[in-house]
């Protein structure tokens, strides 16, 4: 605890750091920028420089002597963040502009950022989807330029003297930005100007839909494996053929309750059995019992119809897999195992209830 703590409190640090060196690039470049301020914003960049290269030595310092970074994103990012703000010193003397190097720092703050993390590999999974609406863009881009071209040059010689002239505003407006300053002049131009714009609009809802898919499904899969390394970790589950598996990691949901809520109360109607993975249970029945990992409860209401028999109290942080009355039936088709011990283990506990 106290080494992630610290970890955390490093790389709040080392972020600091960054955005300082990023605010101070950013300094340096106003022209009218005094030589006192220039000279202190030079030192602070140079300092940050050493707090990096001196955390790289002491975090790296226990690597094995051989041992590659290529791989270890985390590391290499940390070699670039020394590495190439040291083309500063390189001739020929750059002035403030040799100073920019040190933006590389912004690497820093990005390796830490999940939703960053996420993007990239939404990018990844949808690249050929992208480069297909890439290559859309390309022929609707290259078709507008040629036929501006066309229809515009004689009257316009400058912005549309030639189809690479022409794409100039072939890209302003199919990305619908227009600067205004090529504009078609003839009837059939401006039609034509309107259909680019429209088609613009497609290609980019296309973009955006792709890229909304994309995450959507990641976040899908990565809430899919979660629950499928928890399910896993289920003893009751562990036979289950990975088939059947996949349905019922569907069907459960991950739920963090805090030591001290009431899950349920007694005489309350049931609509959810729950699977411990993590912490204890008491269950307020006539004799109390107490339950943990690998027990389940809440199945009594779901196999009889009836109300909840008991009050079941978190006496521990708990980590559960809830399953809803409309998945039950699910699970207890997918395995006659599961059935069976759910049915037992219900009959057991209706047998130690006061007249069962
Ligand atoms: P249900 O009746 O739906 O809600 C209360 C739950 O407490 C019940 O299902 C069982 O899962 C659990 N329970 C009831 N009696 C006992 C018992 N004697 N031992 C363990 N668990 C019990």
């Amino acid at each position: 605890m106290q080494a992630l703590w610290s970890g955390a409190r490093a790389s709040l640090a080392g972020n600091a750091l960054a955005v300082a060196g990023l605010a101070a690039v950013t300094l340096l470049s106003l022209p009218g920028l005094g030589s006192g301020w220039y000279a202190a914003l030079c030192v602070l960049l140079v300092a940050i420089w050493f707090a990096f290269a001196a955390e790289f030595v002491l975090a790296h310092a226990g690597r094995r002597r051989h041992a590659s970074f290529v791989g270890d994103r985390a590391a290499m990012v940390d070699v670039l963040t020394i590495a190439v703000p040291l083309l500063a010193v390189l001739p020929p003397p750059g002035g403030m502009g040799r100073w920019v190097f040190c933006a590389i720092w912004i690497l820093r703050p990005l390796r830490e950022v999940s939703a960053f993390r996420l993007v990239l590999r939404v990018l990844s999974n949808e690249a050929r989807n992208l480069f297909g609406v890439m290559a859309i863009f390309g022929i609707i881009l290259f078709l507008a330029s040629m036929l501006a071209w066309l229809v515009e040059r004689g009257a316009q010689p400058v912005a549309f003297g030639s189809i690479p002239d022409a794409m100039w505003w072939a890209i302003t407006t199919l990305t619908t930005t227009g600067y205004g300053d090529a504009i078609p002049q003839s009837v059939i131009g401006r039609l034509l100007a309107g259909v680019v714009m429209m088609c613009g609009i497609g290609v980019f809802a296309l973009w955006a839909g792709i890229l909304a898919t994309g995450f959507s499904e990641e976040l899908r899969r990565q809430d899919f494996t979660q629950v499928w390394q928890l399910v896993s970790g289920v003893p009751m589950f562990e036979h289950i053929p990975h088939r059947d598996l996949a349905e019922i990691v569907r069907a459960l949901k991950p739920r963090r309750i805090p030591a001290g809520s009431t899950i349920f109360r007694k005489g309350q109607p049931g609509t959810e059995m729950f699977f411990i993975l993590e912490g204890h249970v008491r269950v307020s029945a006539d004799r109390p019992v107490d339950l943990g990992p690998g027990d389940f409860f809440g199945e009594m209401a779901l196999v009889s119809g009836g109300p909840r028999l008991a009050t079941i109290t978190a006496t521990t942080p708990l980590l559960l897999l809830a399953l809803h009355i409309s998945d039950f039936e699910l699970l207890i088709d997918r395995d006659a195992g599961v059935a069976e011990k759910i049915r037992q283990t219900a009959e057991v506990r209706r047998q130690a209830q006061p007249g069962g």
